[in-house]
């Protein structure tokens, strides 16, 4: 008999699809991007007893609430082009130890390599799902997602106004992603700080931009994550095109929001709601100014 093997799992097997369709869309230069999906016991318990090597790797902080919880995680330094040429390489399987202080290397990354360098954020953002009332969000996902970069570098950065742009950027939006984009200040990448920051964001909001760089989704399914993201992206092309058409003329008006909602039975984060419109941020080179016209309640 064939000796059971994790890449023929469905869980490896979702992994490989969903890090090609994220290569394939353009999020993913180089070793760009991350992923962690959290298994069960089911999931893992057929192969634990062929996992007979493991390494031992301490975390930077300790995460709370994930003692002995699995995730399959995507390869630092990982290309996703690659993942599913050479899945061991570039995925592998972490269980978090006692007291989560350190992560046990299960399977994968190669022979000398670990999990992504933005792990903080990644187990910082399940422990506070793990953490909630409902089902647990099981995928973090982070990308860099071109059109919505280039958008941090002109919307004013607020979660409000970057929700508010995106909702009125496809009709889709406000029902996909009721409780907005979170909105982080540039940070550096890696560290704690900033994964305590992006959990926080994720607490109330399915996404959090990173400006300059990239977002984060949490999901409870891989499809969810990526649809997520895939939706934002849309929207963030779709207002891309518009900025550089000189601005909208006519856009979704608050009350087209008001009644999406109410029919389909979604609560619009409200300050996203209040705002009536969103706006750019001023040029440096523009004289100061009071407050900025607002796109879209203008327009109407
Ligand atoms: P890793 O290769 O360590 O996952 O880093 C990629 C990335 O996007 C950092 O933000
Ligand atoms: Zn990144």
């Amino acid at each position: 008999m064939d000796s059971l093997r994790v890449e023929q799992s469905w869980f490896v097997a979702d992994m490989i699809r969903v890090t090609t369709d994220m290569w394939q869309k353009g999020w993913d230069e180089r070793n760009g991007g991350n992923v962690s999906l959290r298994l069960t016991k089911d999931d893992v318990a057929p192969y634990l007893k062929t996992w007979n090597k493991t390494r031992i790797l301490k975390l930077t902080e300790p995460v709370e609430g994930l003692d002995g919880e699995c995730f399959l995680v995507t390869g630092t330094g990982a290309y996703f082009r690659n993942v599913e040429r050479e899945p061991e390489q570039n995925l592998g399987i972490i269980r978090v130890l006692p007291r989560g202080e350190a992560v046990e290397i299960l399977w994968g990354f190669g022979k000398d390599g670990g999990p992504t360098s933005e792990l903080p954020a990644h187990l910082k953002s399940h422990s506070a799902s793990q953490a909630r009332a409902g089902a647990p969000k099981r995928v973090v996902m982070h990308c860099h997602a071109t059109n919505l970069v280039s958008l941090s570098y002109v919307l004013e950065l607020t979660s409000a106004n970057i929700t508010r742009a995106l909702w009125e950027g496809s009709t889709e939006c406000l029902v996909v992603f009721p409780d907005g984009i979170g909105t982080l200040e540039w940070m550096v990448p890696g560290t704690d700080s900033i994964g305590d920051a992006t959990a926080a964001l994720l607490a109330h909001h399915p996404l959090a931009l990173w400006p300059f760089h990239g977002v984060f989704a949490a999901g409870t399914t891989l499809n969810e994550a990526f649809g997520l993201i895939d939706t934002v992206e849309k929207s963030s092309e779709l207002l891309v095109k518009i900025i550089s058409m000189g601005g909208p003329h006519q856009t979704i008006s608050t009350q087209n929001l008001i009644d999406l909602a109410r029919h389909f039975g979604v609560t619009p984060m409200p300050s996203a709601l209040a705002q009536n419109g969103w706006r750019v941020a001023p040029h440096p080179t523009e004289k100061p100014r009071k407050e900025a016209a607002l796109f879209g309640a203008g327009v109407r």
